[in-house]
């Protein structure tokens, strides 16, 4: 069988057995209507249920029945419809409603200064695209013009876009396989860390703390290995904390930064979840103490209501000045530009960084007290607002509970709360920034009801 990383499968026994249940008359006529719309896919359509209203944390579906939603596809930190962000586009839309991409418009420009200007380190050069995939992709080569060569290094069980490009980046079979190939050449994978579930067999300590003195931190050596051995690979793309979730061990990422400058490759940080505030600081790379050569966002750059990514580079790499990387037509849109810049202001200004950083402390602490009393919770972990639970059938043997964390899924709906699972067994929660205390230890209190109700 195929590992999936993705969630929400949507075909399964216990989605229909919830559907029969929890949906009205109106959501079963608009996703039937939707099934005959739309080109089927898994993890999307046929869809679960259906909103009429998305506002703050909250969802509403059409039998009025609201959840948080503790998923949102990470686009969602400064909560749905944002009253500011919604006069402020609307505004831009009165003011120049779109820009040529051979015309400078100031929102354009001001929104990449912005970047620059809380981007970590020395990274001061920006193009902007329209989907994250796409930025990930014009990342890779900006990296073939400066380093002269082709190969990537990236994670297994990664996500990096749909493109053929960013799929080929990407570690999971769902994106890779089948009619998904032929990938691009010279896409090489590594085993990702995983302290849980370390790929190089290595334990955990009784907290589920790496013992680094033991694994020699084994993962980031294999990266250290693999780039000596390609000798020719031009970037190592990856997320710096992981979205099963994963949190490095302390000094990987500064391991890996110092085999990248021995091999000659660049370090690309796919921070499209993870950026702006969502893991406590306004960049995941920031817990790194690692400035990478470019950091790639997307999702909630846009406020939750437009789409826009960005790739931010440091100066050096304005490489490609007689090519034409990211000719995308909306390259320089004020509108979505003015949704970003916004978004950010509002980031910065009700200081949901600090918020995300205190806000994820109480969650892990309150999970942490869940694991003492449920044993089926095998591993709790995450930075910030990116939080997993991760369920097993037995604790010393780790094997995943696949069943129970669909059940607990179908259950938190019943009671309010919308989630994805990752890997199968894994609670993934991504809640906006916005979410309150009270909010998230209502959350975690339906998941502790849920996982105790058992099989
Ligand atoms: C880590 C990561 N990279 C890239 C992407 C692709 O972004 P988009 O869906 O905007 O193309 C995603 C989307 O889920 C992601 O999670």
């Amino acid at each position: 069988m195929l590992v999936q990383s993705e969630g929400d499968t949507n075909s399964t026994a216990s989605r229909r057995a919830w559907q029969a249940r929890a949906l009205d008359a109106e959501a079963r006529a608009l996703l039937e209507r939707d099934r005959r719309a739309f080109l089927h896919q898994s993890v999307s359509t046929p869809c679960l249920n259906a909103i009429v209203r998305a506002e703050g944390i909250w969802i509403e579906d059409t039998a009025g029945r609201r959840y948080m939603d503790f998923h949102g596809n990470s686009v969602h930190h400064i909560g749905y419809g944002h009253p500011r962000l919604k006069q402020a586009i609307a505004a831009q839309m009165e003011a120049l409603s779109f820009a040529p991409r051979r015309y400078a418009c100031e929102t354009a420009v001001l929104l990449a200064e912005k970047l620059c200007a809380i981007a970590p380190g020395d990274l001061s050069k920006v193009l902007f695209t329209t989907g994250g995939s796409d930025a990930v992709e014009v990342a890779v080569k900006i990296a073939r013009a400066a380093t002269g060569r082709f190969k990537t290094l990236s994670f297994w069980d990664a996500f990096h876009g749909a493109g053929v490009g960013a799929a080929s980046l990407s570690g999971e079979a769902l994106f890779r396989a089948g009619p998904a190939a032929p990938l691009v050449a010279g896409a090489q994978h590594v085993a990702p860390f995983a302290c849980y579930r370390c790929p190089y067999g290595h334990a955990v300590d009784v907290e589920g703390k790496p013992f680094l003195e033991r694994c020699g931190m084994a993962c980031a050596g294999m990266v250290d290995y693999v780039l000596a051995r390609e000798g020719d690979v031009a970037a190592v793309i990856a997320e710096p904390v992981r979205a099963v979730p994963y949190v490095p061990p302390a000094g990987y990422w500064q391991a890996v930064q110092a085999a990248c400058r021995r091999a000659g490759a660049l370090l690309i940080f796919d921070e499209i979840p993870s950026g702006l505030g969502k893991t406590g600081r306004m960049f995941a790379a920031e817990h790194e103490r690692v400035v990478p050569d470019i950091l790639v966002l997307g999702k909630a750059l846009g406020g939750g209501m437009l789409p826009i990514a960005a790739v931010i580079a440091r100066g050096e790499l304005d490489v490609g000045g007689a090519w034409a990387f990211g000719h995308y037509t909306h390259e320089k849109n004020p509108i979505t530009a003015r949704a970003a810049l916004t978004t950010i202001d509002i980031i910065e200004e009700e200081g949901l960084v600090q918020h995300a950083a205190r806000l994820g402390v109480l969650a892990l602490e309150r999970m942490e007290e869940m694991k003492q009393r449920l044993a089926a919770i095998g591993d709790v972990r995450g930075r910030g607002l990116l939080l997993g639970i991760e369920l097993v059938r037995s604790r010393a043997e780790k094997l995943p509970d696949d069943a129970l964390a669909e059940t607990v899924l179908y259950r938190a709906l019943d009671a309010g709360l919308s989630f994805k699972t990752t890997m199968g067994n894994v609670l993934t929660l991504t809640p906006p920034l916005i979410t309150t205390e009270r909010e998230m230890l209502r959350a975690l209190d339906i998941l502790e009801g849920a996982i105790a109700a058992g099989p």
